[in-house]
């Protein structure tokens, strides 16, 4: 954490928990990712990462179109100044509903995750103005490749190669209605390099024409994902991109399919992470069976889930930054981090051994920019969600508080 001073200052104000996102951070995130890409391909933002409006406004300035997956996350993007036309539309389960409130907000491009899911944009988009455009989600039959998670390829998204295959005759029944431009792949998050990344694109783009040849689908448009990596809720920065730029370049470059399309990478995480921190007060420290030293901060699961409380993808491990001068110099010893809620699950860092953490004490947890309060469990017990607020150079700009509780409607 840089500026322990600002962060101190924007608690004295807004109070704790606390969100604070920084927007050079994500001007500086963009600019450096935006290199590592080729000149002529297009980064959309994902805002599943956060669809907070000023991150969303400042990456719509900087040139990036969206990825959007929910009403929600459409309307976030919209109000974002994100061109509804160049949007992506994706997710496994979309409603007739969603997809009428898509097409009428002027979403013109969906990746197709079943044949079902491009039926029922066909049916919902009968009658408009123009045809759809329509990318198939491929889910690639992939080899083990180091460095490649597999968790997508081998999850509920998109379609298998054999079952692209399989459809050709519904495709066929659907051309004159859907706009069939090309393929979707995203072969998972948090790559682990350069290297990873290249051989994760290099990958998808080999699914898409093997594809493109079996169903004659002339890939014009195509969305080789993303999976850029930085760390979640702890210190330090992710993986770097030297060398991308050039691999990525020559990957474009060496097949005319490639050269003659449209190219799109996706990113969430590493756009927003770095510019979100977490700021917490202590509540309360003790000791609990076998002498274990418990430290109650006022932000627990409810504030930065990670998933975890559904059993996924976090262990418990933040970093927990101590910001008061004042109580640093006291000891360090293990502790259980944990937060306000009345469950066994609220735990943020498990044996944690930092100096400082006293009652009162404010300690902040860096890299949440994506996938904190909106992954997190918002609506468990009830407690108000946290303000949010985004600065530049230590000026305010805007603050925000996700609605909670329940409205009536009947
Ligand atoms: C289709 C798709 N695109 C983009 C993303 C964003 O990933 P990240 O935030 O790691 O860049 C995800 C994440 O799950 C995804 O499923």
């Amino acid at each position: 954490v840089t500026d322990a001073g600002l962060l101190r200052g924007l608690t004295a104000r807004f109070g704790t928990p606390l969100y604070v996102y920084d927007l050079d951070e994500v001007d500086a995130r963009h600019d450096e990712l935006r290199a590592a890409l080729p000149e002529r391909s297009r980064l959309l933002y994902s805002l599943k990462a956060n669809p907070l409006p000023a991150l969303g406004e400042c990456l719509s300035a900087r040139g990036c179109d969206a990825e959007v997956s929910s009403e929600g996350e459409l309307s976030a993007a919209l109000a974002s100044g994100f061109c509804a036309a160049r949007m992506l539309y994706t997710g496994p389960g979309k409603s007739e509903r969603e997809i009428g409130a898509a097409l009428a907000a002027g979403v013109r491009r969906f990746s197709c995750e079943s044949w079902t899911d491009a039926e029922r944009l066909a049916r919902v988009a009968e009658g408009g103005d123009e045809r759809p455009v329509a990318l198939l989600r491929v889910s690639p039959a992939l080899s083990a490749r180091a460095g490649l998670s597999m968790s997508s390829a081998v999850a509920q998204f998109g379609l298998h190669e054999e079952a692209l295959f399989q459809g050709a005759e519904r495709m066929a029944a659907l051309r004159d209605r859907l706009d069939f431009a090309g393929f979707h792949v995203y072969l998972g998050t948090q790559l682990r390099d350069a290297a990873a990344l290249e051989e994760a694109f290099r990958a998808a783009a080999e699914a898409a024409f093997r594809v493109s040849e079996r169903l004659g689908v002339e890939p014009r448009v195509v969305d080789l994902g993303g999976g850029f990596p930085w760390p979640f809720a702890t210190e330090g920065e992710g993986a770097s991109l030297v060398g991308l730029h050039a691999s990525l370049t020559v990957l474009l470059e060496s097949d005319a399919r490639l050269a003659n399309a449209e190219i799109a990478f996706e990113s969430g995480r590493r756009l927003c992470a770095s510019s979100g921190t977490l700021v917490s007060r202590v509540i309360d420290v003790k000791r609990g069976a076998f002498g274990k030293r418990y430290a109650v901060l006022d932000a627990g699961i409810q504030t930065l889930g990670g998933l975890s409380g559904l059993g996924r993808v976090m262990r418990p491990s933040v970093s927990a930054i101590v910001l008061d001068a004042a109580s640093e110099g006291s000891a360090s010893e293990p502790t259980e981090i944990v937060g306000p809620l009345c469950t066994p699950a609220d735990v943020l860092a498990q044996g944690l051994a930092v100096a400082g953490l006293t009652p009162g004490a404010l300690v902040a947890v860096p890299n949440v920019g994506a996938y904190g309060l909106t992954a997190s469990l918002t609506g468990f017990l009830s407690r108000p969600p946290p303000i949010e607020v985004v600065h530049r150079g230590g000026e305010v700009l805007a603050v925000y508080r996700l609605r909670a509780g329940h409205a009536r409607l009947a």
